[in-house]
């Protein structure tokens, strides 16, 4: 970390934002195998919360992996260091006031609590994509598990690196069972009886 660094303080505070956008910043963590639904659903959330009025943005791991984080791969430590930095961007969003969803696979425990503890315990919401492994590998959408499989792709979750489940996630919801109307609904609902929205 840098040294002599000083915090600077806000002129407009992060309630001030919030209560111009009349919603309560958030961060919507979604977790989950590739395939396992995340961008879509994702997605869905942000178009149903952008239709209602609300101020969100969605950042992805496919497209966070060619920009902001382009110079990291898939070893264990480049995904904590692909999530670390994914906690910190997410926590500058609520500082704007905004609903800031991610969707990145997200593998380990350690580093979701991490990300989890950069923000006040009320402002995290941690949604598990639970589709097995043998329906994300079905669906197979961009041929990577195939790939893996082949031996062509190394270290890839669910085959040679772990995924581990979270243990107390606020929703949980699988796309194998609810079709994406279902899920979105599931996840608006849970927005609006929590007072996000
Ligand atoms: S994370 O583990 O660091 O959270 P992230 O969500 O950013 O992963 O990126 C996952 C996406 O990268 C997958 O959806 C897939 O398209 C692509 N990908 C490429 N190589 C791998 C790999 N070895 N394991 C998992 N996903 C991979």
């Amino acid at each position: 970390m840098g040294t002599n660094l000083t915090w600077h303080a806000a002129a407009v505070s992060k309630q001030e934002r919030a209560d111009k956008k009349a919603q309560k910043p958030c961060v919507i963590w979604f977790t989950g195998l590739s395939g396992s639904g995340k961008s879509t659903l994702a997605n869905a959330l942000e178009r149903a919360l952008f239709e209602r009025g609300h101020h969100c943005y969605l950042l992805d791991g496919d497209n966070v992996r060619q920009g902001l984080n382009g110079d990291l791969g898939f070893t264990d430590q480049d995904r904590v260091e692909n999530i670390r930095r994914i906690g910190e961007a997410a926590k500058l969003f609520v500082d704007a006031g905004l609903i800031i969803m991610t969707a990145f696979i997200s593998p380990f425990r350690t580093e979701r609590r991490l990300a989890r503890d950069v923000v006040e315990a009320d402002e995290f919401i941690e949604v598990h994509l639970a589709t097995s492994l043998e329906v994300c590998e079905e669906r197979d959408p961009k041929g990577l598990y195939k790939k893996a499989r082949a031996g062509e792709i190394a270290n890839f979750t669910g085959i040679d690196s772990v995924y581990e489940s979270p243990e107390h996630p606020e929703i949980v919801v699988d796309t194998a069972v609810n079709d994406i109307g279902a899920c979105t609904e599931q996840l608006v609902n849970y927005l609006r009886k929590n007072k996000y929205i």
